[in-house]
């Protein structure tokens, strides 16, 4: 980094603030925090992100725009692994609390697989996170997982008293008691009800709607086995393999990569 050019971008703010600390600690705080904020300057976001469109670049700024590896983020190896993921981009304890409810309650490895996998879609994207993960896995599982894993995106929301299965009382909180899914979610609950598949995937949300415990940490080393034997790791790694989702698994990698 030109010093000299880094330091005459600083905000006045970020100046001030630099040169009115008392100690060198807290000079090297303040600079340490302008550096981090000239940083996320240059970090790529999402489009649909920016509403009003893409902010204006600094004239005075060219430097070249962040590719590969994010300083802030974990390098991940050469040819990652799925554990590699769960270790170093996710946030993985939901997914991990709902399959050792899986595997407590004595359901099959299939079905363990599918609450392992079935919310790793939000780590790429929020909306429609059930269809996002099914398509990222879809060449490494077993066709009943990814469907299952399709499909809770739509069951999520519709009571199933044959396994205990209620509208979960957090989703009134979190879209309003008046909230009613968009017809293409009732459409595909509909479709899943007749599937020979249908309890695969409902039993993805009985298992998911308990595992939301702050207080409790699953270690992914309890499911590297049942991983291995349910996730066909390609040997390239993920993202390398030439598949049509190996894209996914590379935006994980470089989330803020520019283009
Ligand atoms: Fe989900
Ligand atoms: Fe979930």
């Amino acid at each position: 980094m030109d010093r000299r050019k880094f330091l005459s971008s600083l905000s006045a703010a970020s100046a001030a603030t630099i040169a009115g600390a008392a100690t060198l600690t807290q000079k090297a705080d303040a600079l340490e925090e302008a550096m981090d904020e000239a940083l996320n300057k240059r970090r790529a976001k999402p489009k649909a992100c920016y509403v009003d469109g893409r902010p204006a670049r600094d004239p005075n700024d060219d430097r070249p725009y962040l590719q590969h590896y994010d300083p802030l983020l974990p390098e991940m190896p050469k040819a990652p692994q799925l554990v590699d993921f769960y270790n170093l981009r996710f946030s993985p304890q939901h997914v991990l609390q709902s399959a050792r409810l899986a595997k407590s309650e004595g359901f099959n490895e299939k079905i363990i697989t599918a609450c392992l996998l079935h919310d790793i879609g939000l780590n790429l994207m929020n909306t429609d996170h059930g269809y996002w993960c099914a398509q990222m896995i879809a060449p490494y599982v077993d066709e009943e997982i990814s469907w299952a894993i399709e499909k809770h995106q739509a069951l999520r929301f519709f009571a199933d008293k044959d396994y205990d299965y209620e509208y979960p009382q957090a989703y009134i909180s979190m879209f309003g008691a008046d909230y009613k899914p968009e017809p293409y979610i009732e459409h595909a609950y509909k479709e899943a009800r007749k599937h020979k598949w249908y309890e695969t995937s409902r039993l993805i949300t009985v298992n998911d709607l308990y595992s939301f415990d702050r207080d409790l940490t699953v270690e992914i080393d309890d499911f590297v086995d049942i991983m291995g034997r349910n996730f066909k790791q390609p040997k390239e790694g993920l993202g390398f393999d030439g598949s049509p989702v190996a894209h996914m698994w590379r935006t994980l990698i470089w989330p803020n990569n520019r283009l």
